[in-house]
């Protein structure tokens, strides 16, 4: 057997693919593949139908778990569960012309979702840019269109048609040389939601866009000054970056304000300039909620309009607030009615007026006048309040117990009124 030019352990990631080697955790996985879709298999595992079969297989082709045979069978699993959803193969290796052929197939449930082009040009770009090899072909049938689809994202140019190459049928052949300038896809301009504070209420995309970003944002009042989100962004990244954003200054779209969110989109620009792929604006609660995000994103818009924009949501204060609290938040046919009091308690007291859940964001100045509505309204026993949640100095207790101003990141739950079990359905 020749040395392969392929050498393990292989673990090659993406955004939603992982292409690695098999294993005998992908025996289940296996198993419903022989009996549900057996033609996604490739020739060299017919036979392997049970996880008997598929250790014996994984001892004779993948020895050591180190060097593999001249061809190289791999799992390509869903990133965020690691299930096998595909195979792919790199086969037909001329060592004389340092050529290959690759090939894939995917279950048909997970068609669809980005799995083919992320294998195929992480799979084609390691070939090529780490095992020595100038050229990867491709090949489709003529009138599989999703998959020349799928060679082009990844990569691939046209080359022209194999008259009756595959079975008798015409193929399209397709090549990757080494050479070949690769588009990497769009810039990224990503608004994590972190939480209000506590970093185990971080979601697990959260955390790997936080890791896998280029470069990593966080909003702060002054240079020196930590900012809300940074303290939960550094318990999984070092490399968050702060950047001014004015957030206190107050009385609309003020100059300062205005400067802030201009700076820090510049800085944005400035990093794609210099080749980040993806950066990373970290909010804290949910980036659709009430963030800076959203001015931010405008900004760069503007100056490229390229971009693309993405959120990924976040625990809100409110709901940590109602968990720390025990306090429902809406049961049955209840509304939610969410009123930020920057600009009084006008709103706050018609949303009272009301039987339903209303919940107070930004009224840290105003403590007393919320009490004083709350009292008016006669809801002021059941009202919850918290302060810094999941920070150091978290205060959680009955609104009526709330005595003077109270700190800016402070929210207010007042429950809907309710009857008993079920009353509102
Ligand atoms: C600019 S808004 C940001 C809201 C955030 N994006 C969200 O989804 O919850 C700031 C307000 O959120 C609430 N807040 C955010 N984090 C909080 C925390 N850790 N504790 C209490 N309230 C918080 C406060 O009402 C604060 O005035």
């Amino acid at each position: 057997m020749n040395e392969s030019v392929f050498q393990g352990p292989v673990r090659l990631t993406a955004e939603r693919t992982v292409i690695r080697q098999l294993t005998l955790d992908d025996a289940e996985a296996l198993v419903a593949i022989v009996r549900e879709e057996p033609e996604i298999l490739p020739q060299t595992l017919q036979g392997v139908h049970d996880a008997e079969a598929l250790a014996h297989w994984l001892t004779v082709s993948v020895p050591n778990g180190q060097r593999f045979a001249v061809s190289l069978h791999l799992a390509i699993a869903d990133r965020g569960t690691d299930t096998l959803v595909g195979f792919l193969g790199l086969f037909k290796v001329d060592t004389t012309h340092d050529t290959c052929e690759v090939g894939y197939a995917l279950r048909a449930g997970v068609r669809g979702r980005g799995h083919a082009t992320e294998a195929l040009r992480l799979a084609c770009d390691w070939a090529l840019n780490d095992c020595g090899l100038h050229r990867v072909e491709l090949r489709t049938l003529t009138d599989n269109i999703a998959s020349m689809r799928v060679a082009e994202k990844a990569g691939f140019r046209r080359e022209g048609v194999q008259r009756g190459a595959g079975r008798h049928q015409d193929l399209v052949m397709f090549s990757r040389l080494a050479t070949d300038a690769v588009a990497d896809g769009p810039v990224r301009l990503v608004g994590v939601g972190v939480g209000p504070g506590d970093p185990e209420l971080v979601t697990v995309k959260a955390v790997r866009l936080l890791q896998e970003a280029d470069v990593v944002l966080v909003p702060v009042l002054a240079p020196d000054e930590p900012g809300r989100a940074e303290s939960v962004v550094r318990e999984h990244t070092a490399k968050a970056e702060r950047v001014v954003f004015a957030l206190n200054d107050r009385g609309g779209v003020t100059p300062k304000r205005a400067a802030a969110w201009d700076a820090a989109a510049t800085r944005v620009l400035e990093a794609f300039e210099k080749g980040a792929r993806t950066v990373v604006f970290a909010t804290i609660g949910d980036p659709n909620v009430y963030s800076t995000f959203t001015y931010l994103a405008q900004g760069v818009r503007a100056g490229r309009p390229d971009v693309v924009v993405e959120t990924v949501p976040g625990v809100t204060a409110m709901q940590d607030l109602a968990a720390r609290s025990g306090t429902v938040l809406a049961e049955g046919s209840e509304s939610v009615t969410l009123v930020p009091l920057t600009a009084g308690t006008d709103g706050f007291r018609a949303a009272l007026a009301t039987d339903e859940t209303v919940v107070a964001y930004k009224f840290g100045s105003r403590a007393s006048e919320v009490v004083a509505a709350l009292k008016d309204a006669g809801r002021l026993d059941d009202a919850v309040y918290g302060a810094r949640l999941g920070l150091p100095g978290e205060d959680v207790g009955p609104a009526a117990a709330l005595d003077g101003p109270v700190p800016y990141l402070s929210t207010l739950i007042v429950p809907g009124r309710r009857t008993g079990r079920g009353g509102k359905l």
